[in-house]
């Protein structure tokens, strides 16, 4: 994870993505902490690791996109980002950190539920970690409240991991060997060459901007499969106060 500035055009900032080159960006926002302490613990947390490393290659197993470290990270980073943009304490963005990085981490037990299980397991963790109850539990209810097939938004931290999970679509995430042309996921997400989430703090807008190669995928394509996730976007985005945007080759579509 890179703390280099990104794309600076447009209004507001951008909060975290993947670029053209494939590599994913989330710089610090000025005025966040240098270190987020509670995170760093979770990342050097051995068991925890481990489920993550599992994780991703279970779900490589089931025919599903990235979901180790990287996203992990870059989820965990843009919900923190996003948090503290939108003037959240440091107690709401470090716990909006911790769970955007747990919060697929239910995959180590099935794909299915895996938001229920994710918590249960986040729970195990932040018990060791001797994390207060209360934080607790707002990291457990936003892993369990990730997914959109049962989702809500139940707080802002909830709100931060539902949009940076939401936006992390990206042809990095496509396995090696994926058949683009039969699988409409594989295909959507290779199409999308460019990811970023940008907040306006001011006009309260949270914009998805994505890069997509209409050659490969057309956008219809891309609402078809996330249709669900960017109701679930808006919803989140409304309870942060904001409204939810979406911009595909520079072009408001939402
Ligand atoms: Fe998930
Ligand atoms: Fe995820």
């Amino acid at each position: 994870m890179t703390d280099t500035t990104i794309d600076p055009s447009g209004d507001g900032v951008a909060l975290g993505g993947r670029t053209a080159e494939g590599e994913d960006r989330a710089p610090r926002p000025a005025g966040g902490r240098a270190a987020i302490p509670l995170l760093d613990s979770v990342r050097a947390h051995e068991r925890t690791s481990a489920f993550i490393i599992a994780c991703d290659e279970f779900l490589d197993a089931q025919g599903f996109t990235e979901h180790g470290f990287r996203h992990a990270n870059l989820v965990g980073h843009i919900a923190y980002n996003v948090l503290t943009h939108l003037g959240h304490d440091q107690r709401v963005t470090e716990l909006g950190a911790v769970a955007g990085y747990l919060h697929d981490i239910g995959n180590v037990i099935s794909r299915a539920d895996h938001g229920q299980t994710g918590a249960l397991l986040a729970y195990d963790l932040l018990k060791e970690l001797e994390v207060a109850p209360a934080d607790m539990a707002l990291v457990m209810s936003a892993v369990g409240n990730h997914e959109e097939q049962y989702g809500q938004s139940v707080s802002p931290v909830s709100a931060a991991v539902i949009l940076g999970d939401k936006s992390d679509v990206h042809r990095s995430r496509v396995r090696k060997g994926a058949s683009i042309a039969m699988d409409i996921h594989d295909r959507v997400n290779h199409a999308v060459t460019q990811s970023f989430l940008r907040v306006d703090a001011d006009r309260r807008t949270l914009t998805l901007e994505l890069e997509i190669d209409t050659e490969i995928s057309q956008v219809l394509e891309y609402f078809e499969i996330f249709l669900e996730r960017m109701v679930m976007c808006r919803r989140a985005a409304a309870t942060l106060g904001c409204a939810f945007k979406i911009t595909v080759n520079n072009v408001p579509v939402l």
